[in-house]
Formats: C-alpha cells, sequence, structure tokens
C-alpha cells in the first residue's frame, strides 16, 4: 500500500467527489429518520495543504483553490459544499476536509457512520484527526476500524437502520480495481438493496471505464453517472478525468449536481476538452 492521499488532497477529484457527498447526504437528511454512513476507504480525515507531500506537487491548486478563488455566483451544491468545509476545518483555509470529515461534520444525533481506513499510518491519524472533529462538534455515534474496504462492506450491511450511504473510493494503485468494486456493489446490494452505494473511480483507460459501467448498467438498478473531464490525455501523469456512480440516487440529486455543471466546468476545465457528463441509467 503505498498510495498517500495527502498529495492528492483537494484536487480536481476530490472537489467533484465531495460537492457530490455533500449533496447526497444533504438530501438524505431531508427525512428525518436516523441513517447509516460506512465510508470503506476513508483516508486520514482532513489534510494539511501546505505539508512537504501536498507541497510537492500541490494539486489542490487545480482543485480547491480555484473554487476558493472563483469570483462567479455559486450553485447551491457547491455553496453548501463550502460551509461543511469551512465547518469542518473552522475556516482555514490551509486544510482541506477528507470524505470523514464532510460526514462527520454533517451527521446529526440520530445518525451513525463507521470509517475504514487500512493503511496503519493513515489510520492512526484518522483517529486523532476524528476526536479533535468530535470534541468540537460532539457527535459521538462514530467508529473507525482498519480491515480491507471490500470486507468492510460485507461486515456492516445490512445496516439496523435500514437507510444508508456507502462510500467506495479505493486507491486504483493495483490492477482489478474496477472488477472488485463492480463485485462489492453487487455483493453489498445483496444484502442491502435499498442503500444508496457512491463509487469513484479514475478514469485512465476508456475501455476498462466502458466495461465497468456495463456491469454497473447489468445490475439493473437505477445509478446516476458523474463524469467528469478538466483535460485532454497529453501523455503526462497526472490524473485528467474521473466518475462517480451513485447508486439508488436520493431525490434531487441529479439536478442540484445538474446546475453546478458549467460553473465546475468554467472553473476547473484546463483546456476546450473540458466537460462534465451526467446520466441515469435502469431509470
Ligand atoms: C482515495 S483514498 C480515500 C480518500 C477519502 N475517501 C476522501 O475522500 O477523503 C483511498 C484510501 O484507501 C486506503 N486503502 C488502500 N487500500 C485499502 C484497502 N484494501 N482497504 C481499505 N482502505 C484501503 C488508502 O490508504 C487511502 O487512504
Amino acid at each position: 500500500m503505498n498510495y498517500r492521499h495527502s498529495f492528492h488532497a483537494g484536487n480536481f477529484a476530490d472537489v467533484l467527489k465531495h460537492i457530490v457527498l455533500v449533496a447526497a447526504l444533504g438530501a438524505m437528511q431531508k427525512k428525518d429518520a436516523g441513517l447509516f454512513v460506512l465510508d470503506a476507504f476513508a483516508g486520514c480525515g482532513v489534510y494539511d495543504l501546505h505539508s512537504e507531500q501536498a507541497a510537492r506537487s500541490p494539486e489542490f491548486l487545480e482543485g480547491i483553490n480555484k473554487i476558493w478563488d472563483a469570483k462567479a455566483a455559486l450553485p447551491a451544491a457547491i455553496k453548501n459544499y463550502l460551509n461543511v468545509l469551512d465547518e469542518a476545518t473552522e475556516g482555514k483555509e490551509r486544510f482541506y476536509p477528507g470524505s470523514p470529515f464532510f460526514v462527520g461534520q454533517m451527521l446529526r444525533d440520530q445518525d451513525r457512520a463507521v470509517f475504514n481506513e487500512l493503511h496503519p499510518l493513515e489510520k492512526l491519524e484518522l483517529d486523532k484527526n476524528l476526536s479533535d472533529l468530535q470534541t468540537r462538534n460532539g457527535k459521538r455515534r462514530v467508529k473507525t476500524t482498519q480491515i480491507d474496504g471490500y470486507l468492510a462492506i460485507k461486515a456492516n450491511l445490512p445496516p439496523p437502520e435500514r437507510r444508508g450511504l456507502i462510500i467506495i473510493d479505493p486507491p486504483f494503485e493495483i490492477a482489478g480495481e474496477f472488477e472488485r468494486m463492480a463485485l462489492a456493489l453487487q455483493q453489498g446490494l445483496k444484502r442491502f438493496a435499498t442503500g444508496v452505494f457512491m463509487l469513484w473511480h479514475a478514469d485512465k483507460d476508456e475501455n476498462a471505464v466502458r466495461k465497468y459501467r456495463q456491469a454497473i448498467k447489468s445490475i439493473g438498478k437505477e445509478a446516476l453517472i458523474i463524469d467528469l473531464r478538466i483535460a485532454k490525455e497529453d501523455g503526462t501523469t497526472g490524473l485528467k478525468a474521473n466518475g462517480l456512480t451513485i447508486i439508488n440516487p436520493p431525490f434531487g440529486l441529479e439536478a442540484q449536481i445538474e446546475a453546478t455543471k458549467s460553473v465546475i466546468c468554467k472553473l476547473l476545465g484546463k483546456d476546450e476538452s473540458a466537460k462534465m457528463v451526467i446520466k441515469l441509467l435502469n431509470s
């Protein structure tokens, strides 16, 4: 396990993922009933954008920095994301929250979350960071675990709450991640058919993404697809495109994200190939 998210925190992929995460959770919280969140590949919770790792290739400059610097009026989903981000980091712009901090900040008293992270150092930091966040916001119904993310999905489903969001955001450092994600989704849905599953993927190989999306379609559940390309492939290593798949998308999510499309492309796009595609499968 070589992947460390601190090299990438706050990049364009994090921005898109966390805008959608805040909008999805917000939409699910329109109902009072308590819900469960499982973050199967959680990371360490909050990232220092001035750290040595972040400084080495400051991807946040092409991500959250562009949103922070935006002069244009922002759509509601981006404003909500920035509000939660500010609350989670107490407005300190040198820090960027990871998914556990967005979720940890949004949890209500009746909600519960499990954050799972396999890397021992990331897990240690996650525990420390979450305990700081909890001291500030007083939310106690949070647990961390340290097992394989795909096992964590099996171990935690179905949740007794019978309403839940499952975040699957693996590092894509070893081959076969698309296959593992599609299988985990299939198995997860067998245990928890009404769960909202949010899966992130890197988009570096058109054929692999096409096969993965066919596998998702064949599962037969309604799926919201959100793809963002910020630049054309030019042979350099940096990520240029990524995608999200939300199974059983909560009511209103599609419209909220649709309304961010032109602003996201304008702020994060780097050349004329920048585009965001939003589609519903099996609706
Ligand atoms: C893309 S990062 C997660 C970022 C986080 N979800 C966020 O949005 O802030 C993937 C994380 O998965 C962890 N990881 C790697 N292999 C894992 C495994 N098999 N099970 C669980 N976590 C794993 C990595 O250490 C890394 O922190």
